[in-house]
């Protein structure tokens, strides 16, 4: 099986984007992470845009292909309903989404404490970095095989 390890915009400067915030790891380090960490027969398939639509029809093509997600929104986080409508798509069809973000955006400025995304995802990691991702990875693993 595949997990679409999706990440929306900006997090393709992961590394050199505010390092005081988000760490100093690359979205390339996370994927090598990811992929060293990924159960046996399973395939990480990393990928960021800053494009919603782009987004949109990655949570599409899970929905379809029956890929568990692991999804970093970024700041579509906040205000995207598009977005939160993609997801219930995905979800609705009893396929994982899981919401990660490397900070706890409750712990952040004003506009941050809401997210969208959360009423429809299956589960929300926010707050540990990179590890957020791995975390998020070990609990796809558990569900794919308890699915079979
Ligand atoms: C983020 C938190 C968001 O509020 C922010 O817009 C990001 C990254 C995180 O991973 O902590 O771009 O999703």
């Amino acid at each position: 099986p595949r997990v679409l390890v999706l990440n929306g915009p900006n997090l393709q400067r992961l590394g050199t984007r505010e390092p005081d915030v988000y760490g100093t790891a690359s979205l390339d380090d996370v994927a090598s992470a990811l992929a060293a960490a990924a159960p046996g027969g399973v395939e990480v398939d990393v990928r960021q845009t800053d494009d919603e639509a782009e987004l949109i029809g990655w949570l599409h093509e899970a929905a379809d292909s029956r890929s568990p997600v692991v999804l970093n929104p970024a700041a579509f986080t906040h205000y995207s309903y598009a977005l939160h409508d993609a997801v219930r798509v995905v979800t609705t069809a009893g396929v994982p989404v899981v919401e990660v973000h490397l900070t706890n955006p409750a712990a952040r400025g004003a506009f941050r404490r809401e997210s969208v995304v959360s009423p429809v995802a299956t589960g929300v990691i926010a707050g540990f970095g990179v590890d957020g991702y791995l975390l998020a990875l070990d609990w796809v693993g558990k569900h794919l095989t308890a699915a079979g």
